[in-house]
């Protein structure tokens, strides 16, 4: 009998810094009936199989219930209005077919070769900028310094932000990013918080909206708000600003995670960092490392959608799932030595970027970006040391990644 309290003890902070022993755990049994009544997927073959499943619903988030007022007119009218348009319009990683493809092809026609391309380059182009802006220190915080500021302007840019209002989208993401935690969704306090900062965000993605419509330029926004192209059909103005708010979101934190687990990783084994150096072509074998070894979204949620027979238990309709995407990754039916971080490793199978139908739309952004920040990394810091390993970490569970990475270094060389 396993023990019914293991996801507890994951979702504990007391286990942040290495919650991989509990994976393991978790993996003797391949769906386990936790004690509040969630189950939870573990090993690679049932994450996969859930994640193919059409009776799998990604339809998790509670109704919207925005904070009352005290204004009559406000809570009794606007209010419940708000509400349902939020119902309707979840941004589709939290929504089922048909809604969810119509919306993701159209984001995903917006999402050419050629822009991604252009940010690939304007990756380089913004590591160096910050790099330089450092170039007589001798401590470096890899998440204040660089991989909190890198995604969030990539993103801006994609969507078509003007550079002037980047600012505010640094504190939105982060406050947004919660979202995605199993225990911000059941906390009143904190989901009012959330609800505040989206309405922030979507008064002001209303009149940029407006703006793209008159004046459509060469980006992502202007691309879905004005009509639509070889049968994708334009998007309305509530799932336009859900899906920008779902880009901020789901680009920002895993990235900034990522670059930062990637580097814990790599001065945790210094002569991969140096052979990075030396040979920067490294760079996409080591990422697609880091998304199995140490995965920056460690779990996603689902519901069943009726009674579903899975490795020997039966996972009852209505019932919350969780795909442990991170425990997959170390499965040692699929990987060889799971606990070994090894970039050499051949045709890696990671759950890093979820699977089947809600599969990562950004993951060529994201490795592009960890490649830029990772080789100039390599390139650039003198004698890169960690200042206390293991780092502090922030207090997600779903989203898992230090809160600061600080390094000693003897300087940053010239680019
Ligand atoms: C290292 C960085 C990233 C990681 C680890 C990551 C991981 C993931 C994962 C695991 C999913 C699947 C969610 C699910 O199954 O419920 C997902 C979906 C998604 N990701 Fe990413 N992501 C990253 C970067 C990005 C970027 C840069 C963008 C956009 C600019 C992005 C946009 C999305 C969107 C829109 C979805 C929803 C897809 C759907 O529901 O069809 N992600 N991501």
């Amino acid at each position: 009998m396993s023990d019914a309290t293991l996801f507890e003890q994951v979702k504990d902070e007391a286990n942040r810094v290495d919650p991989y022993p509990l994976f393991a755990r978790l993996r003797e049994t391949p769906v386990s009936r936790q004690s509040d009544g969630t189950y939870v997927a573990a090993t690679h073959a049932a994450i996969t199989r859930l994640l193919h499943d059409p009776r799998v619903s990604s339809e998790t988030l509670p109704p919207a219930d925005r904070p009352k007022t005290g204004n009559p007119i406000s809570d009794w009218i606007v209010k419940p209005i708000r509400d349902r348009i939020t119902d309707t319009h979840r941004p589709f990683i939290f929504r089922d077919p048909p809604d969810h493809d119509t919306l993701r092809r159209a984001v995903m026609h917006e999402f050419t070769q050629a822009r991604v391309q252009a940010l690939r380059d304007r990756s380089h182009g913004l590591v160096d900028e910050i790099l330089d802006k450092h170039a007589g220190s001798r401590s470096f915080d890899i998440v204040d310094d660089l991989a909190y500021p890198l995604p969030v302007t990539i993103i801006c840019e994609l969507l078509g932000i003007p550079t002037e209002d980047e600012p505010q989208f640094h504190g939105w993401a982060t406050q947004l990013a919660t979202a995605l935690e199993p225990d911000t969704m059941a906390d009143k306090e904190a989901r009012s918080e959330n609800s505040r900062t989206f309405e922030t965000i979507s008064d002001y993605m209303t009149g940029l909206i407006k703006e793209k419509r008159r004046h459509p330029k060469d980006d992502m926004l202007s691309g879905l708000a004005v009509a639509g192209v070889q049968g994708v059909p334009q998007m309305g103005d509530y799932d336009l600003i859900a899906t920008s708010i779902l880009m901020l979101v789901a680009g920002h934190e895993t990235t900034v995670n990522l670059i930062t687990n990637a580097m814990l990783a790599l001065l945790r084994n210094p002569d991969e960092l140096v052979r990075l150096r030396d040979d920067p072509a490294r760079a996409p074998r080591l990422i697609e490392e880091v998304q199995r070894y140490d995965p920056p979204v460690q779990f996603r949620t689902r519901r069943a959608l009726t009674d579903i027979a899975i490795g020997g238990v039966t996972i009852p309709e209505g019932a919350d799932i969780v795909l442990l995407l991170a425990s997959g990754n170390r499965d040692p039916a699929v990987f060889t030595e799971p606990d070994r971080f090894d970039p050499d490793r051949s045709g890696v199978r990671h759950l890093g970027f979820g699977g089947g139908l809600h599969y990562c739309v950004g993951a060529p952004l994201a490795r592009f970006e960890a490649e830029a920040a990772l080789t100039a990394l390599a390139r650039r810091l003198r004698n890169p040391r960690l200042s206390a390993d293991p780092p502090p970490y922030r207090p997600g569970s779903a989203l898992r990644g230090p809160k600061h990475l600080r390094l000693a270094i003897d300087g940053i060389a010239p680019s």
